[in-house]
């Protein structure tokens, strides 16, 4: 990719995170720290996809950098990719959050919330135009795919995603993290390690050849 073009995508995704900054389509984006817009490789040929910024997330600003983003980098790593080599986003930037009385919780995006959000993550998809993208738990994978969408039996397999790009969806790290007794862990990770091989392979791949246009007779 050229620097040039690295650039072009560098400043379309920071005035992306401006508009995010400025975004008060929902009551959440008044209660957030900050928004977490999304981070990573520009030309990122893998996007993964979360659910929305946690407590830690939203105090840096900045997407899986609590305890399931320490799990996320330990997934990415375990398929020969850095961090830094792939783009992490969300489908809503700001913090969902509840008030319990004492304090704010995390609470799951609403359907309103994720529709606000979507121009910005289909913005971030357009700009990246990753060769794959990775949806992490059930709420990512039904926003592409609809509410049909069943993670425990369609994780692992091949959809197609926005712009045509392959999607595939895994369990969630926190769902890995909440997992209690080291058996039944143990069989969740098997699954996603199982899915992140896929995911492997198919960056693996060849890339198919180029077409060559004829654009004269041939000669002989
Ligand atoms: N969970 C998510 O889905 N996204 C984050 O950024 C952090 C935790």
């Amino acid at each position: 990719m050229s620097l040039e073009e690295r650039a072009r995508r560098e400043k379309a995704l920071a005035r992306e995170a401006k508009a995010v900054d400025a975004c008060r389509k929902c009551a959440i984006g008044y209660t957030r720290t900050n928004a977490a817009f999304g981070e990573g490789d520009p030309c990122a040929r893998l996007m993964l996809i979360g659910e929305g910024p946690g407590e830690t997330e939203d105090k840096l600003g900045r997407p899986f950098v609590g305890k399931a983003g320490e799990l996320l980098d330990r997934m990415i790593n375990a398929i020969a990719l850095a961090r830094e080599e792939v783009y992490i986003a969300n489908t809503v930037k700001c913090r969902p959050t509840f008030d319990d009385g004492s304090r704010l919780r995390n609470r799951a995006p609403t359907p309103d919330e994720m529709r606000n959000c979507r121009p910005y993550l289909d913005e971030q998809i357009e700009i990246i135009r990753p060769e794959i993208i990775l949806c992490l738990g059930s709420p990512a994978a039904k926003s592409f795919l609809g509410d049909k969408f069943s993670i425990t039996k369609q994780r692992g397999i091949w959809f197609e995603g926005p712009k045509g790009i392959p999607l595939i969806a895994t369990f969630h790290p926190a769902y890995i993290l909440r997992m209690t007794g080291g058996k039944e862990m143990t069989e969740v990770k098997k699954l996603v390690w199982a899915d992140l091989k896929k995911v492997r392979a198919r960056l693996d791949e060849p890339p198919p050849p180029a077409k060559t246009e004829i654009v004269q007779e041939a000669l002989f």
